[in-house]
């Protein structure tokens, strides 16, 4: 009965919108997981007309029939919204639009994918209300936002050399960590995290049995690609 109480303590984190399920980083993503996640994951880059947008790669060609091969820090918005990604209807969205369908029960984490997107991060969190963490594996793209505000939580990702990562993320103020899922498994990050005011956030679980492990270990969350009815 411990074990059950302690597993349903921990966060699931719909990565890139529960991208198992549905196509990563869209809003069908983003809206069939708000009712299911605890927290929603995206992944953040600028495109070539200047919006911030939510796609993973630098391009688009492992999501699409591969007609779109330039940088979609190349393309412009009119052109990425021609582009189905995976086999559906759905559209790489801009964050603003995310932002709108993320229900307020329902933290967002935004990975940034680039540098040089803080100020107008910071200008679409003005009009939001809900709860952000801001994330990256990048100590510059979060230095950006540290230095323009300490009101944004941000959390430092990492796979490996979790001296470096710890340090890195204290040097940053951040308020949670984002070590790997087998970081957590084979060190002990994740005491050594929370021994620092830590919260730990792991990447990425498939199955509701590495969840489950993961929890007795102690994260406070994981970011999952399916939607783990058992937790
Ligand atoms: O933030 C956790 C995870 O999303 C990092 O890896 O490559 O899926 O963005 P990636
Ligand atoms: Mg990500």
């Amino acid at each position: 009965f411990a074990t059950a109480v302690r597993i349903r303590s921990v966060d699931v984190i719909a990565h890139r919108g529960f991208a198992a399920e549905r196509p990563e980083n869209t809003l069908e993503a983003v809206r069939y997981a708000a009712s299911r996640a605890d927290d929603i994951e995206v992944d953040v880059r600028r495109c070539g007309s200047g919006e911030l947008v939510c796609v993973h790669d630098e391009t688009l060609e492992r999501l699409t029939d591969g007609a779109v091969t330039d940088r979609v820090g190349r393309l412009d918005w009119g052109t990425l919204q021609t582009v189905s990604i995976g086999s559906s209807d759905a559209r790489v969205p801009r964050l603003a639009e995310v932002l709108e369908a993320v229900p307020p029960d329902v933290r967002l984490n935004i990975e940034l994918k680039e540098r040089g997107l803080a100020p107008d991060l910071l200008g679409l969190l003005e009009e939001f209300d809900g709860s952000v963490l801001v994330s990256s594996f990048d100590p510059t793209a979060l230095w950006q936002v540290q230095s323009l505000t300490d009101g944004v939580a941000l959390a430092y990702i990492f796979g490996d050399d979790p001296d470096r990562g710890l340090e890195t993320a204290a040097d940053l103020e951040c308020a949670a960590v984002h070590p790997s899922a087998g970081l957590c498994h084979e060190t002990n990050i994740v005491d050594r995290a929370h021994e620092r005011g830590f919260a730990v956030n792991a990447w990425t679980v498939d199955s509701g049995l590495e969840a489950a492990r993961l929890a007795l270990s102690g994260v406070d969350g994981v970011f999952s690609d399916a939607s783990l009815p058992a937790l």
